[in-house]
């Protein structure tokens, strides 16, 4: 019923763009979905540095009425790759068919036996749990006003602006007690440095023998507001330490607030400030598929996500 195509340049990215819109609809919250939901942002996002994504869709004369992507990465330990199911979407008039479980079993059958995340919203997860995923991690969004009239000295010790390709050893945490995201240098690249619509900021201080720390903060909503999207190092106060780069640069840089995202089930960095800090409504869940059958260390229950790993972001 779904039909598989492994995409290509020649893909029709403009109908890719325009189906979505017409699927997620308008609404002024969702402001900052439409706003990627463009032909460039697909032409970029379908093609990360482990390869072309599948794509799973359903056409009714002709026109698309339902589609699931699923885009590969490489993964930080062992062979086999993680795939991230997104933009999930079907027609309205198309909805209660069984179309999205059948996008999602053809993409099933395109990528046995890897690995499969998702951070999916309201609407799609009974669908995921009937295909047999299951939440894995949940991040919190927490946030932190900054005053703009308060000066202070941007830099912290030790961290300065960095190009992102060149963080990649600040990337590691031992890849036998979790499973991630490798962050390679082509991944760091084509992720944040080569993002067509969303831009970003590494701050890293170089340390000796893999003991390097870096953030990553991703400027939106005009440059208002820093959200931290990556916070690595080989140690919590180094993470810490990140933490607080992040928000010095963000507050010399005229935001008026910082976001970050914690796993309430980590010890976080921001905790240090937790009387300025306020927690928002906001759950970013991590789907996985229970039983990958494949063959590196671990089981898809340990993932490891970050903001980064998410795609809207
Ligand atoms: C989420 C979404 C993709 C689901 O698409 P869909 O094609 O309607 O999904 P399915 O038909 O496979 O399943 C939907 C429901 O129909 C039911 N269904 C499936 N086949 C059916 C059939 N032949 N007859 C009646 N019901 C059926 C399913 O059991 C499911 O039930 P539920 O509502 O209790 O979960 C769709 O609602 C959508 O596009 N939403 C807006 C975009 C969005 O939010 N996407 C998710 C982003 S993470």
């Amino acid at each position: 019923m779904a039909e598989l195509i492994r995409l290509s340049g020649d893909a029709d990215f403009e109908e890719i763009a325009a189906f979505q819109r017409r699927a997620f609809g308008h609404e002024w919250l969702k402001s900052e979905r439409r706003r990627l939901q463009c032909a460039e942002y697909y032409r970029w996002k379908y093609f990360p540095p482990r390869g072309p994504a599948w794509l799973a869709l359903v056409r009714s004369r002709q026109q698309m009425v339902a589609m699931v992507a699923a885009v590969p990465f490489h993964l930080a330990m062992g062979q086999g790759a993680a795939w991230q199911i997104c933009d999930i979407a079907t027609d309205p008039q198309f909805r209660h068919r069984g179309f999205f479980a059948g996008c999602l079993a053809a993409l099933s059958t395109a990528v046995a036996g890897d690995m499969m995340f998702c951070f999916p919203n309201k609407q799609s997860r009974a669908g995921l749990v009937r295909a047999g995923y299951g939440a894995r991690s949940m991040l919190r969004v927490c946030a932190r006003p900054l005053l703009p009239l308060a000066t202070r000295k941007s830099d912290v010790a030790g961290f300065g602006t960095a190009d992102l390709a060149e963080c990649d050893a600040a990337f590691t945490i031992d890849p036998r007690r979790h499973r991630y995201i490798r962050r390679s240098p082509e991944f760091l690249r084509w992720r944040y440095a080569a993002h067509p619509l969303n831009r970003y900021v590494a701050l890293r201080k170089p340390g000796d023998g893999g003991t390097d720390s870096c953030v990553v903060v991703r400027r939106m909503f005009k440059g208002r507001v820093g959200m931290v999207v990556e916070n690595w190092s080989s140690s919590e106060e180094g993470a810490r330490a990140a933490q607080d780069a992040g928000y010095r640069w963000a507050k010399s840089s005229g935001c008026l607030a910082f976001l970050w995202a914690r796993d309430p089930r980590v010890p976080s960095p921001g905790n240090t400030r937790a009387d300025l800090n306020w927690q928002l409504p906001w759950k970013i869940v991590c789907y996985t598929n229970r039983n990958p059958e494949s063959s590196s260390p671990g089981t898809a229950g340990d993932l490891h996500v970050q903001l980064g790993d998410w795609d809207a972001i």
